[in-house]
């Protein structure tokens, strides 16, 4: 069906569980309007607020009685019960049981497409039950629905971070927003060999490492905040080798432009924009996401197969109420131009890794049986050893 109005007026759209807006602000890139914001947590709203001064902001989607009449609803529901990162009470835990409200706010509304956007774990939790949830309650609305996890990598940002993005409409292909492009993973040549990113906080049972490119930032969960990965930087001299990014570089990591979430300052401590960051969509995925549902491309069926109920949720699939078929398509659906780790965090301003993280890291890592290159590991001790010296006084 052709889009008639993307031509004549741009899309509206209402963010629900709108964080620090990074669904909105890459629909926004992709030539849409937000109409309306939801978000209940303060500093997220002090973001929201500076950074989308005309849009009205409710505060909590329990007391949102209906929706605008608007084409895109969005809605990023908070992950804290589904992440790895955070508490596995699954989809009707008390924060991401929060998605019924969605629900109850679309049996009043018809708007052309719903965009969700969620952790990879999702797909897994409860041996699927989450998202046999979410599907059968789209399809319970007469919604054919559509989702895709990719890797943010694919919009050039170098951060390894992958994500199910899950789109339904009742009057549209969903199909066509989401498997219309494929490129299929990066070649090795794409990445530099000079830095590496990892968790110090990991050691046991993984890294979390990372060619060129730092791993997930992550929200946490809502207990504390998670510490910030790590990063090598294999040529580098002594004490300036193993280093952590600053709050502006994650920003950037996830599309952001840097200083974003400066504004929840005035109602949080600073390590709370850590959470923010963590928790928010890339922007390149929404401006992906917008961009297909502005002008939808073509949905080639061949290779889809017929996905019984029960079955294990494959990386991507699509159904309405009498099928559901699981698609073979890859996490990449573009490569747009990759920007380099080291052309992207500010490695001057980075803050060395403390001796106590380093050492405690690099005793993990010695008792494990996981693989990494020598030169890594001796990075580590000389870092210690380093940051074991008196500081010179000048
Ligand atoms: C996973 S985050 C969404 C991130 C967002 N997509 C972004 O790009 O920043 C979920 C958000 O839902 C918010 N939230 C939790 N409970 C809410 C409620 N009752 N009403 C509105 N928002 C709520 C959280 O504060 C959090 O910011």
């Amino acid at each position: 069906m052709p889009n008639l109005d993307a031509t004549t007026r741009p899309l509206t759209v209402a963010g629900l569980f709108a964080g620090i807006g990074g669904v909105e602000l890459g629909l926004q890139a992709a030539g849409m309007q937000t109409k309306l914001l939801c978000e209940w947590w303060e500093p997220a709203q002090a973001v929201l607020e500076h950074r989308f001064p005309d849009t009205p902001l409710h505060d909590d989607i329990q007391t949102l009685k209906a929706l605008p009449d608007v084409d895109v609803v969005t809605a990023g529901f908070p992950c804290t019960d589904l992440s790895q990162a955070g508490r596995t009470a699954g989809i009707h835990g008390e924060a991401s049981g929060l998605v019924k409200h969605l629900f109850e706010l679309l049996e009043d509304a018809s708007p052309r497409w719903v965009v969700i956007e969620n952790v990879r774990n999702m797909l897994v939790l409860d041996r699927g039950t989450a998202m046999e949830y979410l599907v059968s309650e789209f399809e319970r609305l007469g919604y054919t629905w559509a989702y895709r996890l990719v890797d943010s990598r694919f919009t050039g940002v170098p951060q390894r971070r992958q994500r199910v993005i899950f789109v339904a409409s009742r009057t549209e292909d969903p199909r066509a927003v989401l498997f219309a492009d494929d490129a299929d993973e990066r070649p090795d040549a794409d990445y530099r060999d000079d830095a590496y990113g990892f968790y110090w906080t990991e050691g046991n049972t993984g890294l979390g490492w990372a060619q060129d490119a730092l791993p997930t930032l992550k929200g946490g969960s809502g207990l504390g905040i998670p510490s910030p990965p790590a990063f090598w930087i294999r040529d580098a001299e002594p004490g300036r080798a193993i280093l952590t990014p600053r709050i502006e570089d994650a920003e950037a990591l996830q599309g952001f432009p840097r200083g974003w979430t400066e504004p929840a300052l005035q109602k949080a401590r600073p390590g709370v924009r850590w959470k923010l960051v963590g928790n928010a969509v890339t922007v390149g995925v929404s401006q992906w996401v917008g961009q297909r549902l502005l002008h939808p491309g073509q949905y080639d069926e061949t290779g889809q197969l017929i996905l019984p109920k029960g079955m294990r949720w494959p990386t991507a699939a699509w159904g309405d109420a009498d099928e559901r078929w699981a698609v073979s398509v890859s996490l990449w659906p573009e490569r747009r131009k990759y920007q380099h780790l080291l052309d992207v965090v500010d490695a001057e301003k980075a803050a060395p890794l403390s001796l106590r993280a380093t050492t405690g890291f690099h005793g993990r890592l010695l008792k494990s049986r996981l693989r990494y290159p020598q030169a890594f590991s001796d990075a580590l001790k000389l870092h210690a050893e380093r940051m074991l010296e008196p500081v010179p006084v000048p």
